[in-house]
């Protein structure tokens, strides 16, 4: 069994190896600051708990988990595009690496000095996906991804891409976040004030965001990213922090496109929010021949006054 023997080559007492949700590989972390999930299937994190605190992480009660689909909510990897091909349509929406099956190459325990303001271990999985004969039929490039989440107080996610070809590619993408929250009434989404964005429901029209962002409707935007961006309800705030990122994506399906999917609860949109650390639109990245990109993406509490 796949299991037994990743437990036997990676794990090290934070990280077990078990089948989930559909017969699906998935690495269980618990250390002294949380605990997660992550599958293979898609290098998909579905689940970050930092102790004594309530999942950060939104997971819809009716997700997939089945190898040709995305599973809905935690962090989906948005790669080598985001939302619809840019001149395919009948290529999958968000491109292909979320329903790849990745391939584990290392998990280990982080000590003191590893990572800034650590006073016990953290935990790092590092997963990779190459091309294939597969994924070169759908994409015509060769290229080496992986990603790096590193369990702790925070949850850090870093998906890099490496250029394997002689010529130079271009890649979209998105950490494509999912959010909990405890009634979307309440939420307000803070540092993307005064920020630009393109908003998809009305036609990709440009507009300036004017205040917080607060939700009474269907929301799709690509915003001119900013840091951090905070979730704030009425029981806490989280902090979201980008690197490589010069857009953010803020999405609610709200009612009726809740109603319309098939693995979102009709009342999901009230407890969720997506804010996704991207390469949207114009911000998509031009990689050079064996140069690399880095988008990535930290997920804190924020445990100061506010
Ligand atoms: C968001 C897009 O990032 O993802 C939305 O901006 C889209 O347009 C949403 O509806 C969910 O996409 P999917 O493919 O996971 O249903």
């Amino acid at each position: 069994m796949l299991e037994v023997a990743m437990n036997e080559t990676f794990a090290d007492g934070q990280v077990r190896f078990v089948k989930g949700e559909g017969g699906l590989s998935k690495a269980v972390i618990s250390n002294a600051f949380c605990e997660g999930e992550l599958y293979l299937h898609g290098a998909h994190i579905t689940h970050f708990c930092p102790r004594g605190a309530e999942p950060v992480l939104w997971l819809s009660p009716t997700a997939v988990f089945a190898e040709d689909k995305a599973i809905r909510g935690g962090i989906p990897v948005c790669w080598p595009w985001f939302g619809p091909h840019p001149s395919d349509p009948t290529l999958p929406q968000h491109g292909f690496a979320r329903t790849a099956r990745w391939e584990f190459v290392e998990a280990k325990a982080l000590v003191n000095g590893d990572i800034e303001n650590a006073e016990a271990a953290a935990t790092l999985i590092r997963l990779q996906l190459s091309d294939t004969e597969e994924s070169r039929a759908t994409w015509p490039h060769a290229f080496h991804l992986e990603l790096t989440a590193t369990f702790g107080r925070s949850l850090k996610v870093e998906l890099t891409t490496r250029n394997e070809n002689a010529e130079s590619i271009e890649i979209g993408g998105a950490l494509h976040s999912y959010f909990r929250v405890a009634d979307i009434d309440h939420v307000s989404v803070l540092g993307l004030e005064s920020q630009i964005y393109v908003d998809q429901l009305e036609g990709h029209c440009e507009k300036s965001q004017c205040g917080a962002i607060r939700f009474d409707g269907e929301v799709d935007r690509v915003y001119t990213s900013a840091n951090p961006i905070f979730i704030a309800d009425q029981t806490r705030r989280l902090s979201v922090e980008s690197w490589g990122s010069g857009s953010a994506v803020v999405w609610n399906p709200w009612i009726e496109k809740s109603q319309r999917m098939a693995d979102f609860p009709d009342n999901g949109y009230r407890s969720m929010v997506c804010v996704e650390s991207a390469n949207a639109g114009q911000d998509r990245r031009a990689i050079a021949a064996g140069q690399s990109h880095t988008l990535s993406q930290t997920i804190t509490i924020d445990e100061r006054a506010w």
